[in-house]
């Protein structure tokens, strides 16, 4: 039975549930994995992850169809992007198998917390690992745990799909051939004190430019940024310093493939923005939200699709993304993996 939960006012807030996945990695082996109820973890108190932040997760959720089955949304490419981060971060890599098969595991044990379709929620999977034993000196731990656990929850920015509002960020996110492009905990540590300053300004989030020369737009604190020209193409910028967005990747098949847009990943530079018609931040959690304005140290660049609504090209990319998500329209070769 489902739990009694009030689906369509959830915030993105973790909210614990029944089970989560465990699996331990030690003299060179992962252990099979279980699921276990326990939400906490007791670690050494010298431990990589908390001496040196060894630490690298991901993100996707777990969506009921239409007609009624769970389904996860391109886990294969998390569990790559996993890869690749606990590579540049000299962890250990959990099997990409064995990540998907994880990821099942955790969802279905949690069934009850999945919500129903046409509720507005999502369930929430964090796949994470962490550096477990103590260590020192800077070197990389030799136990690693890698756990799932998931949550249900609504929509990441407040006021759901209300136009945001961006700054120019005076701090930058990441170093030209530094960690931009992996999801490690450390990316986001050094965004906290930045997003705490924009909200206290009235921003809604931050908007970084690259580090090397403060010229191009990369991403926000948690999600990439896409643009939509006065005559309709998809633009996204090309950095090897942002993260990957599997939500962006997709998108940009939607936008030629269904919507018969042209599509194009490429620098942009922050002075030609003001020449743009809509704008949107993607990514699994932000989903595709729609941003009205960004503000570069008072000057205010407003997108002509305004503070009201999505623009018309966002909606679109909204409305099939989200279908396919939710099995309302048949999805390209691979995307949907079905868990139930
Ligand atoms: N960029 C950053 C910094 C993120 O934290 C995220 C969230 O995962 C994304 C982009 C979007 O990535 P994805 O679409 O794979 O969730
Ligand atoms: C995600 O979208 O999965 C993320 O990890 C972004 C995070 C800021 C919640």
């Amino acid at each position: 039975m489902k739990k009694d939960i009030n689906w369509g006012e959830l915030g993105f807030a973790y909210m614990p549930t029944d089970y989560r996945f465990v699996s331990n990695y030690k003299d060179g082996a992962w252990d099979e994995g279980a699921l276990i109820t326990d939400p906490n973890v007791v670690i050494n108190e010298c431990a990589g992850v908390l001496q040196y932040a060894q630490t690298c997760f991901e993100g996707l959720k777990a969506y009921t169809t239409e007609d009624g089955h769970i389904v996860c949304f391109r886990p294969d490419l998390n569990a790559q992007r996993m890869e690749d981060s606990a590579k540049r971060l000299e962890m250990p890599v959990y099997p990409q198998d064995k990540f998907i098969e994880a990821v099942k595991k955790v969802v279905l044990a949690n069934e009850d917390f999945v919500p129903p379709y046409g509720s507005g929620a999502t369930l929430y999977i964090r796949p994470y690992m962490y550096g477990s034993n103590a260590v020192i000196g800077v070197k990389p731990a030799t136990e690693y745990q890698f756990r799932i656990l998931v949550t249900p929850v609504g929509p990441y920015f407040k006021g759901g799909v209300r136009p945001l509002t961006l700054r120019i960020s005076d701090f930058d996110r990441a170093a030209p051939r530094g960690t931009g492009h992996i999801k490690g905990g450390l990316n986001y540590a050094m965004s906290l004190h930045a997003i705490v300053d924009a909200h206290n300004q009235g921003y809604d989030e931050n908007v970084y430019l690259d580090a090397g020369s403060r010229t191009y737009i990369e991403e926000t604190g948690g999600a990439n940024i896409l643009f939509v020209t006065k005559d309709n193409k998809v633009i996204t910028p090309k950095s090897d310093s942002i993260l990957p967005s599997i939500t962006r990747r997709s998108l940009m098949v939607v936008a030629k493939e269904y919507l018969g847009l042209e599509t194009e990943e490429r620098k942009i530079a922050l002075d030609e923005i003001g020449d743009f018609a809509e704008c949107g931040l993607c990514g699994t959690a932000a989903v595709i939200s729609p941003v009205g304005k960004i503000v570069d140290h008072g000057k205010e660049i407003c997108f002509p699709a305004g503070m009201e609504k999505m623009g018309p090209v966002t909606q679109k990319l909204y409305d099939t993304l989200t279908g396919i998500q939710m099995g309302r329209i048949p999805a390209p070769e691979g995307w949907i993996c079905t868990i139930k």
